[in-house]
């Protein structure tokens, strides 16, 4: 693997552990102002310090980040597609240009595929276009593995999409936690992290991390059980001790209560 490769990767996963914690903040390209993202700066800098490494869209790098940042950032290249359109929802095409990426002095790319509905060719094939162009500029690829409407999150769709993704060139894949997941871990030749999902209790969120960093996951790239959370400091420290100091669940948790707001 080329040196700047390497170098990337290891500002995204850190090689004192092998793990890393993502903070995603993306989902403005597709949700407009998500509830806790109404003012993306507010709400991330103070989580910055427990953080590894940023996922966003490039209009919110550029209005809402310091460029002085020293956090690695992982930048949505992909999208095209709102809330809105049910029906097309998540048949997303590139929405940056590689060159762009560059200017903004970027550690990964993110895109996202859409395995088993409709317009998945259109999906797999804008992101291997995008590995290509990344890899000559050593850029790694983060795929996320959308799921559509109907298709269930569950170990046989996962494993697929998550394989699918690796074989096709990404260097990581995003994908949701599910029963038997160490399934998808050993079966994806590329390091996995996983999404929060939606907003679920703060405790659940955490036991959720743990049993994926206990099944194999490099780490999470965790958003809205982050920020919508009543406490998002607390959180994000806690499911930084989870990742990185072998925390429990249970000690996370304490962790999130004794933060103050
Ligand atoms: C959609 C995405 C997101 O926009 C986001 O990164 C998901 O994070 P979370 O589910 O933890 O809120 O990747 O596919």
């Amino acid at each position: 693997m080329d040196w700047g490769m390497k170098n990337r990767l290891s500002k995204i996963i850190k090689p004192k552990d092998g793990h890393t914690v993502m903070l995603a903040v993306d989902h403005g390209y597709f949700m407009g102002p998500t509830t806790g993202l109404e003012n993306i700066k507010t709400m991330v800098d103070p989580l910055l310090r427990y953080a590894d490494t940023l996922m966003l869209t490039r209009g919110a790098l550029r209005n809402y980040i310091d460029p002085h940042t020293t956090i690695p950032i992982v930048l949505r290249v992909s999208g095209g597609t709102s809330i809105l359109n049910e029906s097309n929802l998540l048949h997303e095409g590139t929405v940056v240009d590689i060159e762009d990426a560059i200017r903004l002095n970027v550690s990964g790319v993110a895109f996202s595929i859409l395995v088993g509905q409709p317009h998945e060719r259109d999906t797999i094939l804008g992101m291997t276009e995008y590995i290509d162009k990344a890899n000559r500029y050593g850029i790694p690829v983060l795929a996320v593995t959308a799921v559509g409407k109907g298709l269930g999150k569950d170990v046989r769709y996962l494993s697929l999409a998550s394989r699918m993704a690796a074989e096709l060139g990404a260097s990581i894949v995003k994908t949701y936690f599910c029963k038997d997941f160490e399934k998808i871990v050993e079966t994806c030749p590329v390091p996995i992290v996983i999404a929060g999902g939606k907003k679920q209790p703060e405790q659940d969120a955490l036991n959720m991390a743990y049993d994926a960093i206990h099944a194999g996951a490099v780490g999470v790239d965790m958003g809205r059980n982050i920020f919508q959370s009543s406490n998002p400091v607390g959180m994000m420290k806690a499911v930084n001790a989870i990742v990185h100091k072998k925390h429990t669940p249970k000690e996370a948790y304490a962790l999130f209560t004794s933060t103050k707001k």
